[in-house]
C-alpha cells in the first residue's frame, strides 16, 4: 500500500518535472526568438547569447562568479547568459524576460558575497555586462563616465593614465565591478577624506523595467537617490555612472605594521579604536586582525595598514601627535603615486606595475562574510572574546576594521540610502574562507561565522544591528523562505538602510510596481492600499 503510493507520487513528480522542463524549454526558445526583435539589428544579439548549447557557456558563467560556494554542480544554472554588446541588448533582455516569465540577474563584477548576480532558485537569465566597460575621462570638468561592466581596477588605471593628481574613492579589490560596488555604497582608503563612492556620483544612465533609458533628470531625484546606495538590482539595470574625480597629491605614503597578541596587539588595537576615527582626514589606518598558527601555537596578528595623502615627514608629525603607541618607523613607510598605492592595497608586491589592475582574472575561494558597526570602544574583555573565536579558524579568517569619521560623519543618514554615518567608530568585516568545498567544510565555516557574529552582539550596534549592503549576508532577515515578503524585507531593510528603507520601497513602487527586478534581498514595492 505504502510502496505503491510512493511509486504513484514518484510518477506524478517526474511528470510534473518534465512538464515544467518542456514549458521552460519552449519559453526559452520564445525568449531567444524575442531578443532580436527588440535589439539594434546592426549589433546582432546572437553574438551575445550563451545557452547550454554553446561550448563557452560554462566558462562565461564561471568567469566572474567570485564565490566558489556558488560554483558547484548543484548550484542552479541560468537558462541563458546575455553578455550585452550594446545597450539595446539590455533593453531586449528586460522586455523579453518579462514577457516570457524569466527573472533577470544583472552581473557586473560578480563579487556579490552571496552570488545573487549569478544564482537564482527560479528560472533565470544572467544579464552580463562585462563587454560594456568603456571609461571616458574628462579632466577639464574633473568627471568621468564609466560603464558598469568596468572593474574598479580598470577605472583607477584609466584615471592615472590621464592624471597624476586625480583619483577616485572606491574599494581595494581591483576586480570588483562598478555596477554592484557603486550602487551598494562603495568605500576604500579615501573614505575619510571624500566619503563613499556614491558621495561622488553626479549622473547615471539606468534602463528601467520598460526598457527606457533614463538619466538623472528624466528619472527624477527619488530614483537617483535610491540607486546610489540602495542597490541597483531592485530598480533596473545601470548602464553607466558619471563620477567626480577627486584630487590626490603626486606622492602618498603607505605603511603596514603588524604585531601578535604576544607583542602587545590588544593594547594597540584598543588605542586604535579611540583614535582612528578622529585622525586628520588625510590619514586612513585600517586594522586587519587574522588568526594565525605559528609553530603549532595559535595567536592573532593585527596588521595596521595605512595611507596618508602626503609625504613621509608630515605623516610622522601626525602619528607622533595622535598615535605614537603604534611606533611607526621610517622603514615601515613607502612614498608612491596614488595609482601605485591602489596596487599596494590590492596586496601586490612593492613595485608591481599598475597594469595588474587591468587583469580581470579573479582569485577565488569559498567564503562567507558578515559585517558590524561599532559605536563604542570594545572593552578588552570583548577583544579577548573576538581573539578566542578567531583562533578557532586560524589561518582561515580575515577581518577588516575600517575607521569612519571625517567626511563620513558630515553626511546625514538620509542623504543617501546608506545610513551608517556619524556616530560610528569603525566598521567590521568578518570573513572566513576555505579551499575545499565539501558540504562539511561549508557547514563548519558558515556556522563559525554565525556564532562569532552572535558572540559579538554585546559590543556592536543594536536596534537595528546594522549591516553593510555590499557585504551581502543572506542570514540577515531571512527565515528560510526565499521570497521577499515585505515583513522579511523590513528586517534586512532596517539593518542595511535604517530609516531609509520605507523611502526605498516607495521609489520601488513607482519604478517597478510589479517587482520584476527581484532577488532574495531586494527592495519590495511599498504595499498598495488594495
Ligand atoms: C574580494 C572582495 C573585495 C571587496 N572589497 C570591497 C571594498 O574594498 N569596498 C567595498 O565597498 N566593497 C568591497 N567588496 C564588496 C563589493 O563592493 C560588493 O560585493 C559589490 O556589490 C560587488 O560588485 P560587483 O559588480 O563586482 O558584483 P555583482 O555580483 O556583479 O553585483 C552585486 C549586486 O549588484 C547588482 N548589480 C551589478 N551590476 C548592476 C547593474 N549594472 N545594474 C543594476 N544592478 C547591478 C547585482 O545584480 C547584485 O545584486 C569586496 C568584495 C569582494 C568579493
Ligand atoms: C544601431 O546601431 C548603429 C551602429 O552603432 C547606430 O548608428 C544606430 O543609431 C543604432 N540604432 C538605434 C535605433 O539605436
Ligand atoms: C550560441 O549558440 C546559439 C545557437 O544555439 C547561437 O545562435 C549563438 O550565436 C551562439 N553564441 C555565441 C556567442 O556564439
Ligand atoms: C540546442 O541545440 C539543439 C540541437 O542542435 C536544438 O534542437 C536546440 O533548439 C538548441 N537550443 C537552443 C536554446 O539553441
Ligand atoms: C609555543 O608555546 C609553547 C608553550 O607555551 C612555548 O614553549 C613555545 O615557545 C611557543 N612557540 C612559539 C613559536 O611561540
Ligand atoms: C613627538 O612629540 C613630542 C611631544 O609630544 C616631541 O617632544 C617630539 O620632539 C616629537 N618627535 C618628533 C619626531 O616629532
Ligand atoms: C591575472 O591574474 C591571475 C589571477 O591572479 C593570474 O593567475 C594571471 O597570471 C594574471 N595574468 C597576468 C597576465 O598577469
Ligand atoms: C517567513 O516569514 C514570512 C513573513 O514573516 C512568512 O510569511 C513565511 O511563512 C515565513 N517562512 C518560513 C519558512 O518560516
Ligand atoms: C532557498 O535558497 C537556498 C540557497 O540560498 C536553497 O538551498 C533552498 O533550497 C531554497 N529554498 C526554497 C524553498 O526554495
Amino acid at each position: 500500500m505504502k510502496a505503491s503510493k510512493s511509486i504513484i507520487f514518484t510518477i506524478v513528480y517526474i511528470l510534473l518535472i518534465s512538464i515544467s522542463l518542456v514549458t521552460s524549454d519552449s519559453a526559452l526558445d520564445n525568449f531567444l526568438q524575442c531578443l532580436p526583435k527588440h535589439s539594434n539589428a546592426s549589433k546582432p544579439i546572437t553574438d551575445a547569447i550563451y545557452t547550454l548549447n554553446n561550448s563557452s557557456f560554462q566558462s562565461v558563467l564561471e568567469s566572474s562568479a567570485n564565490n566558489l560556494r556558488f560554483l558547484t554542480a548543484s548550484t542552479p544554472k541560468p537558462m541563458a547568459i546575455i553578455a550585452a554588446l550594446d545597450e539595446s541588448h539590455i533593453q531586449a533582455t528586460i522586455i523579453c524576460a518579462k514577457h516570457y516569465g524569466f527573472q533577470i540577474r544583472t552581473r557586473s563584477g560578480g563579487h556579490d558575497h552571496e552570488g545573487l548576480s549569478y544564482v537564482s532558485y527560479v528560472p533565470f537569465i544572467i544579464l552580463d555586462l562585462f563587454n560594456l566597460r568603456s571609461i571616458q575621462i574628462d579632466l577639464k570638468s574633473e568627471t568621468a563616465w564609466v560603464q558598469t561592466g568596468a572593474t574598479i581596477g580598470e577605472l583607477y588605471y584609466r584615471i592615472a593614465e590621464r592624471s597624476q593628481v586625480h583619483g577616485f574613492p572606491a574599494g581595494v579589490c581591483p576586480t570588483v565591478g562598478v555596477g554592484g560596488h557603486v550602487s551598494g555604497g562603495g568605500y576604500g582608503p579615501l573614505m575619510r577624506k571624500y566619503g563613499l563612492t556614491i558621495d561622488n556620483v553626479i549622473d547615471v544612465q539606468l534602463i528601467d523595467v520598460n526598457g527606457r533609458i533614463l538619466n538623472r533628470e528624466s528619472m527624477g531625484e527619488d530614483v537617483f537617490w535610491a540607486i546610489n546606495g540602495g542597490g541597483g538590482a531592485s530598480f533596473g539595470v545601470i548602464l553607466s555612472w558619471k563620477i567626480i574625480l577627486v584630487r590626490v597629491p603626486t606622492k602618498v605614503t603607505v605603511f603596514q605594521v603588524a604585531m601578535t597578541l604576544e607583542q602587545g596587539a590588544t593594547d594597540i588595537f584598543y588605542e586604535w579604536q579611540q583614535v582612528a576615527h578622529k585622525l586628520p582626514t588625510d590619514l586612513f589606518i585600517r586594522a586587519t586582525p587574522v588568526g594565525v598558527t605559528t609553530s603549532g601555537n595559535m595567536t592573532v596578528q593585527v596588521a595596521f595598514i595605512g595611507q596618508f595623502l602626503g609625504q613621509n615627514q608630515k605623516l610622522f608629525q601626525v602619528m607622533n601627535a595622535s598615535f605614537p603607541e603604534l611606533g611607526l618607523k621610517q622603514s615601515d613607510c613607502m612614498e608612491m603615486s596614488w595609482i601605485q598605492s591602489t596596487v599596494f592595497w590590492a596586496g601586490y608586491k612593492n613595485g608591481t606595475p599598475p597594469e595588474v589592475l587591468l587583469n580581470r582574472t579573479q582569485n577565488k575561494f569559498f567564503y562567507k562574510v558578515k559585517s558590524d558597526y561599532v559605536k563604542h570602544t570594545i572593552p578588552k574583555t570583548g577583544l579577548e572574546t573576538l581573539w578566542k573565536w578567531m583562533m578557532k579558524t586560524a589561518d582561515r579568517n580575515f577581518l577588516e576594521m575600517s575607521p569612519y569619521g571625517g567626511r563620513m560623519a558630515e553626511i546625514s543618514e538620509s542623504e543617501t540610502p546608506f545610513p551608517h554615518r556619524a556616530g560610528n567608530l569603525y566598521k567590521i568585516e568578518y570573513g572566513v574562507y576555505w579551499t575545499k568545498g565539501s558540504i562539511q567544510a561549508t557547514k563548519h565555516y558558515v556556522k563559525w561565522s554565525r556564532r562569532l557574529h552572535a558572540a559579538m552582539a554585546p559590543y556592536v550596534s543594536s536596534s537595528p544591528r546594522e549591516a553593510f549592503l555590499n557585504y551581502r549576508d543572506l542570514d540577515i532577515g531571512s527565515n528560510g523562505s526565499n521570497c521577499t515578503d515585505f515583513e522579511v524585507a523590513e528586517v534586512y531593510g532596517a539593518k542595511y538602510f535604517k530609516g531609509n528603507f520605507l523611502r526605498l520601497t516607495r521609489v520601488k513602487a513607482m519604478v517597478d510596481p510589479h517587482n520584476f527586478f527581484k532577488n532574495e534581498q531586494s527592495i519590495p514595492p511599498f504595499p498598495s492600499q488594495n
